[in-house]
């Protein structure tokens, strides 16, 4: 997305229409009465997660244009993070006749009977950001490098420590993002192959003893309930002693827990708060590392991905094979799902400026 403000005003544009639409949230270009499959190259249906994060509500936009530009209607709708929506909704696009699916799934199992019933109807679909499993029904699937981006995390919290120099101990909680979306193990996975060796040798110390990632999971991202799993971590655990690091999966999660740090008394001058990490470059958490307080963040450049979705949306209808990086990584428990992969980039106060200004995702005064 070259001018991002223009952007975010269609976005916003898009997101009160959908308030005022009845079925299932549809919104998009054709509106429920025009029949799906008229338009030359026919309709393409994207569900997305939900709108209660920046980055899927960009995702949305910069797919719709993508497949505008390549001479597609689109039909966009969000799950608003419920697994049952999702599935009503992709069986209503199915059922107005689209062409194809692009989909990032709210819980990566419930799809299994809905996806059926798109190969049924020879209905290609892309596992759009989180891949889809258990079925064999999906066809591509468009991504990042997702245990890159867990290390990327790990990696600036072992840096800014000093770990690798033989600092420490020092006192590190940990994070993970929601347990029915697939990349959440890739993304802990990532970071404790980074971070289990210094915890083995006692450099980080985890004082609430949670570790396993069954145990730090955050249901649907929430930075609410990381908020509160936080507070509870620094009742429980920090009666004495100081948080020196935490490993934060997502930007919405770190958010939550730096409102809990603060509440505690984290933020002065005598008690700094810890390096966090994050994930999405979304615009509260790019402010903040300007600010000084979430460290880092990886920013996965958005418009690259809706590009590698719509390529592969716009070679499978045209009977040709999409490209693809990689045949190995991602297996759903059916098969393993041909991705292309595009590379995370870690993200402070020190390159901002170049990766997210320069780059031309935000502009400088939507960082003010
Ligand atoms: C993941 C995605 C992350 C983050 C998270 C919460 O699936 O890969 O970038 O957006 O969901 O929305």
């Amino acid at each position: 997305m070259r001018n991002r403000r223009a952007a975010l005003a269609a976005i916003a544009g898009a997101a009160s229409l959908a308030l005022t639409l009845t079925a299932c949230g549809q919104s998009g270009e054709g509106g429920s009465e025009e029949k799906a499959g008229d338009a030359k190259g026919g309709t393409i249906g994207i569900a997305m997660p939900t709108k209660s994060s920046e980055r899927w509500i960009t995702d949305g936009a910069n797919v719709e244009k993508d497949l505008k530009a390549k001479g597609y209607k689109t039909k966009l709708v969000f799950g608003e993070d419920d697994p049952d929506q999702q599935v009503s909704q992709i069986e209503n696009l199915i059922t107005q006749g689209v062409k194809a699916l692009i989909i990032a799934a709210i819980d990566n199992k419930s799809l299994n009977n809905v996806l059926q019933q798109a190969a049924d109807a020879k209905i290609p679909v892309i596992s759009y950001d989180r891949l889809i499993l258990g079925t064999k029904n999906v066809d591509y699937y468009a991504s990042f490098d997702n245990e890159k981006v867990g290390k990327l995390q790990a990696t600036y919290l072992a840096d800014k420590l000093g770990l690798a120099s033989g600092k420490g101990p020092f006192n590190i909680e940990l994070f993970a993002g929601s347990n029915d979306d697939n990349n959440t193990k890739y993304f802990f996975n990532g970071a404790m192959s980074v971070l289990q060796p210094y915890i083995d040798s006692k450099k980080l110390v985890v004082k609430s003893g949670q570790t396993k990632m069954t145990q730090v999971t955050t249901l649907r991202w929430d930075g609410a309930t990381a908020q509160r799993r936080m507070e509870d971590i620094l009742t429980s655990s920090y009666k004495s002693g100081k948080v020196d690091a935490v490993l934060s999966p997502y930007d919405g999660i770190s958010i939550g827990i730096i409102a809990a740090l603060k509440s505690d008394g984290y933020g002065t001058a005598a008690k700094p708060l810890p390096v966090i990490s994050g994930q999405d470059a979304e615009l509260a958490s790019v402010k903040s590392i300007i600010a000084g307080q979430q460290s880092m963040t990886v920013y996965k450049d958005l418009r690259k991905l809706a590009q590698v979705a719509t390529d592969m949306v716009d070679a499978t209808l045209n009977g040709k094979k999409p490209e693809i990086n990689d045949t190995k990584s991602y297996d759903n428990g059916t098969k393993v799902v041909p991705a292309y992969l595009l590379q995370p980039v870690s993200v402070d106060k020190t390159n901002y400026q170049k990766e997210l200004v320069d780059g031309g995702y935000y502009t400088a005064d939507q960082l003010k």
